[in-house]
């Protein structure tokens, strides 16, 4: 394993970008991995500039490790001022480039990140938003991967 590779995701974590729920986002993608149970949701926001919609910002949340965090914090960055199919065609491992050389126990983490991402630029659109302003439930990421919440109608 890389020692730089470590560096790199540790220097990364101590200030991560663009970390978060965003309440006016025009689309959000979550996803989960069975094989290790981390979690990441993308929102993104898009505007117009000279005729394309491009992404204006992206935020993330991550239950995840820190090679996750790393990479979505670094994939939002990338990702902004991107049309939707430029960033549709970046990879896991193009998104996590600052990282290095990823440790082949970490490529599902880059992976992780481009299916959030992926998933937001599929839609769902962000039609119902966060509804992180509600005081008493906000929409985790938790809650909406484990949907214990809702109950299960039973019919
Ligand atoms: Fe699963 Fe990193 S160990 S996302």
């Amino acid at each position: 394993m890389s020692h730089d590779f470590h560096e790199r995701v540790e220097n990364s974590i101590k200030n991560p970008k663009n970390m978060g729920e965003m309440a006016d986002a025009d689309a959000i993608g979550t996803v989960g991995s069975p094989g290790c149970g981390d979690m990441v949701r993308m929102w993104l926001k898009y505007k117009s500039e000279n005729g394309k919609r491009i992404i204006d910002k992206a935020t993330f949340q991550s239950f995840g490790c820190e090679t996750a965090i790393a990479a979505a914090s670094l994939a939002t960055e990338l990702i902004r001022g991107k049309t939707p199919e430029e960033a549709a065609q970046m990879s896991g491992t193009d998104l996590a480039a600052d990282l290095g050389p990823l440790p082949p126990t970490k490529i599902h983490c880059t992976q992780l990140v481009e299916d959030a991402l992926r998933s937001a630029l599929s839609g769902p659109q962000a039609d119902p938003p966060p509804q992180a302003s509600e005081a008493g439930s906000p929409a985790s990421l938790m809650d909406s991967l484990n949907p214990k919440s809702h109950d299960a109608s039973g019919v």
